[in-house]
């Protein structure tokens, strides 16, 4: 096992170095500084499509919420490109985040929750180890329940233990969220997720919130799993109990992405563990799909396509399997904000030029993408491979939202008492003018 690593370690090593040359990879200079606010005119290439912060670029439509986040991320250190010793490296950064084994395994209380059809998905909840001293709760995220979706493939790889054990120091409860059949959760049914159905999510995160009702509920995204936490908030509008959410290296043009397939090394392991996953269940998924055939297809799309869209029964089109499985789908029904961290030489997702939706980030008010000029797929690495900046950028992510909405809240609320205290409004001009500016945010969306 530890010599098949290596070797898949050297090999990523050796790939790296080849895509080093690769034209996508536009590097900043390093004195670049935060906080220019120069606006993103478009333009070809990764240069400046926003304002900087620290070595990346936060893209998104202005608002009162972006100027926070912009404000909030230029504090950060390690958004500076200076501390990341790995940058050169992405598919390195990648096959790290993905194989190496954690530095310490998590510790599990498992709730099994069964749906509405019997079908049956699983919730970890994070409970240890709770390595050195707890931080005083910081202010914001006390208390808040983190639910963190895994990949397609369902596995919970290094990047997502080490964002749980993080989450848990700063005082968040994480949660992981496993798919039917998904990580020893037992499949009941012969149903499995497709890859943008909400549905089983939808009714985790209800019983999330039944279970939790004073708490603040975020959500974070790894890799593929942003299909289902886009489609998620896509479907349940202002209705997803979701404070805020962020997908970590999202495949945003995910149709695109199966019939583009990655390299070959990609494909293969990320095939692979979907064979592995689904072989338990050969004889259950016979009745309604043609595991047959997944098992023996050789690229992701015809594993989807045998699984999703053929089988007893049914005989649905590539295109009307995206019609419904579209991530967005039903973007502009996104009633939370979303935080996309991106890196310029993702090696899984491509060229950010043709695979990241830039009219998205420039029109909806409530999309932000944070892009890194390295980080490869879900690394984001900084001084070493036992720390991920993106951690520390998605646990700032959601204290600024949460901050953000407190205040939005508090102005409200004292208006309203001013409001009643005084039956003329026009007696009351100076409590109107911050209400107004907090809530430029919120007036952008409803234009
Ligand atoms: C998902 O994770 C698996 C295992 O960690 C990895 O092999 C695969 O490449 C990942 N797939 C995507 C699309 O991110
Ligand atoms: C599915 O439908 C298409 C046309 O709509 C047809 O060409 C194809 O043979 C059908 N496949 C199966 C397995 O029924």
């Amino acid at each position: 096992m530890g010599l098949w690593m290596l070797g898949f370690a050297i090999l990523g090593l050796l790939v790296a170095w080849g895509l080093r040359k690769c034209p996508w990879i536009a590097s900043r200079p390093p004195g670049d500084r935060r906080g220019t606010p120069e606006e993103g005119a478009g333009g070809s290439g990764t240069g400046s499509r926003g304002p900087t912060v620290g070595s990346c670029q936060l893209v998104g439509k202005p608002s009162a919420l972006a100027q926070a986040l912009l404000k909030n991320f230029g504090q950060l250190a390690c958004l500076e490109a200076g501390g990341w010793s790995w940058k050169a490296w992405p598919n390195l950064q990648t096959a790290v985040q993905f194989l190496w084994p954690p530095d310490r395994p998590l510790e599990f209380a498992r709730d099994h929750l069964q749906l509405s059809d019997k079908g049956l998905v699983a919730l970890d909840w994070v409970v240890g180890p709770l390595s050195g001293k707890a931080k005083a709760a910081a202010p914001g995220l006390d208390a808040a329940v983190l639910v963190v979706v895994p990949n397609a493939t369902g596995k919970i790889t290094r990047n997502l233990r080490q964002l749980c054990q993080l989450a848990l120091r700063e005082g968040c409860y994480p949660v992981i969220f496993n798919r039917r059949g998904h990580n020893g959760c037992p499949l009941t049914t012969s149903k499995l997720q497709p890859f943008g159905d909400p549905a089983d999510l939808k009714e985790a995160v209800a019983y999330l919130r039944f279970r939790h009702p004073a708490a603040m509920l975020f959500a974070v995204s790894e890799g593929s799993g942003s299909g289902l936490l886009l489609s998620y908030l896509g479907e349940c509008g202002s209705s997803s109990y979701l404070r805020g959410a962020v997908c970590l290296s999202p495949l945003l043009k995910a149709q695109e992405w199966f019939e583009r397939e990655t390299s070959w090394w990609y494909r293969w392991s990320c095939l692979l563990s979907q064979k592995r996953g689904i072989s338990r269940y050969v004889n259950v998924l016979k009745e309604v799909t043609e595991v047959d055939q997944a098992l023996r297809s050789r690229s992701l799309r015809a594993f989807e396509e045998a699984l999703f869209c053929h089988g007893k029964g049914r005989n649905m089109t590539w295109e009307a399997y995206w019609d419904r499985n579209d991530p967005l789908r039903d973007v502009d029904e996104v009633a939370v904000p979303v935080l996309c961290l991106c890196s310029a030489d993702d090696p899984i997702r491509g060229p950010p030029e043709d695979t990241i939706p830039w009219e998205l980030f420039q029109s909806n008010p409530y999309f932000f993408l944070l892009l890194s000029p390295h980080g490869g797929h879900c690394g984001f690495f900084g001084e070493d491979a036992g720390t991920s900046w993106g951690h520390s950028a998605t646990l700032e992510y959601f204290r600024t939202v949460a901050e953000f909405f407190h205040t939005e809240e508090r102005v409200h609320r004292r208006s309203l008492c001013l409001h009643h205290r005084r039956p003329h409004p026009e007696a009351s001009p100076p409590a109107r003018l911050p209400l107004r500016e907090t809530f430029s945010w919120q007036r952008s969306y409803t234009r």
